[in-house]
């Protein structure tokens, strides 16, 4: 692909970025020295009415409708008559991805992860007041651009499995539902590790409460540095760990965290729907009290959390456990968490394993 040029318009440059649907390149204008995006769809034998051919259109129709700053300007979509297939023509973004961002740094400030996480819900709401649900919030599709006067932004990118619910009054012009569903309604779209356990049943149970609860769990990642269950060796014990019970609480992957950010934390991440944030506007809400100073960013504060503030709050553990005796890593958990402890099942698997071995050791030997 470098170096091609497509319809003597646009030179392909380098590769920015791969991602479930495509690669995203950068590209110089072959008429002025402009430098822009281009979003490529995988290769491969396109037949008319395609779902991905049709996801991939109604994703720059949604992204041509979404006026914020928060979500990437989309210049044009195009064709290559050549190859059939019709690209996306962007503004270029200079920075990182949140995902790179989370493997180069780890666990952010808290105030800085939710100056961050608020900004991706300004981008968000807008989605939800046009009746889109984006279905694949993560770190990977929140990026942060290098703005040209200075100061880091947030953009929320990425909608090519999103759906178009309902056009609500007022919603921009063009959003209007697809008259037929491009995805089975029993088809599971999205990421597992970000995903709302309604999600996991399938794709008619999805609204703007399952875009909170990804950015619950991308607020918890920019917390703790990974998101829960990141350690689960194989999708099935994912899925499994996901219908079983809460997420490992925040305050033991990030005890640093203060209390009233952790509270939201968890109403965004609720299992059921109903006990969460309506909308990401609803979540803004609850971080903008928590943010006195704004959400703004700049490239400084893009460092890990430091270690005296990581070391205050496990002393402050300690003293709480000391406190409270053997049982009181109480104050922490509810007893239910507790009993659903990973590491207690864990634990208890490898007794039950060691006693089976054992009997099986003891007869083979009679
Ligand atoms: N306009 C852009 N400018 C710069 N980089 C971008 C732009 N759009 C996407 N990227 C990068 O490319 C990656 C893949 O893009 P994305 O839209 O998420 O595609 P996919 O649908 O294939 O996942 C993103 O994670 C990001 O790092
Ligand atoms: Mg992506």
């Amino acid at each position: 692909m470098i170096g091609r040029k497509l319809q003597e318009r646009f030179e392909i440059v380098r590769s920015i970025g791969h991602g479930g649907m495509g690669t995203v390149y950068e590209a110089r204008s072959l008429s002025g020295q402009e430098r822009v995006a281009i979003k490529w769809m995988h290769a491969r034998p396109f037949a008319a009415g395609d779902p991905d051919l049709l996801r991939f259109v109604q994703e720059a129709r949604i992204v041509g409708a979404l006026e914020s700053p928060h979500v990437p300007r989309l210049i044009e979509l195009a064709q290559d008559p050549d190859v059939q297939v019709p690209y996306q023509v962007m503004e270029l973004l200079a920075g990182e991805d949140l995902g790179a961002l989370l493997d180069r740094v780890g666990a952010l400030r808290p105030d800085v992860a939710l100056r961050i996480a608020a900004q991706a819900c300004k981008g968000l709401a807008v989605a939800h007041a046009a009746g889109v649900v984006h279905r694949d919030v993560k770190p990977q599709n929140l990026f942060l651009a290098r703005k040209e006067e200075g100061g880091l932004l947030v953009k929320v990118l990425d909608f090519g499995v999103a759906k178009i619910r309902r056009a609500p009054a007022g919603a921009p012009k063009g959003l209007t539902a697809p008259s037929s569903s491009m995805t089975d309604s029993g088809q599971v779209v999205g990421t597992p590790l970000y995903m709302a356990p309604e999600q996991l049943e399938g794709a008619k149970h999805v609204d703007a409460r399952s875009d909170v609860y990804s950015m619950g769990v991308t607020l918890y990642a920019l917390l703790a540095g990974k998101p829960p269950h990141a350690d689960a060796k194989s999708l099935l014990e994912l899925l499994n760990r996901l219908v079983s019970g809460p997420p490992p609480p925040l305050v033991d992957a990030a005890p640093w965290v203060p209390p009233a950010i952790r509270t939201v934390v968890e109403r965004a991440m609720a299992a059921s729907k109903e006990a969460r944030y309506r909308d990401a506007g609803a979540l803004l809400e609850a971080l903008e009290p928590l943010l006195p100073e704004g959400a703004d960013l700049t490239e400084e504060m893009l460092v890990p959390v430091d270690e005296a503030t990581k070391g205050e709050a496990l002393a402050r553990q300690g003293q709480a456990l000391d406190a409270g005796g053997g049982g009181a890593a109480a104050g922490l958990h509810t007893p239910e968490e507790r009993r659903r402890s990973p590491g207690r099942g864990v634990a208890v698997a490898v007794l039950i394993m060691a006693v089976v071995v054992g009997l099986c050791w003891v007869l083979l030997r009679r």
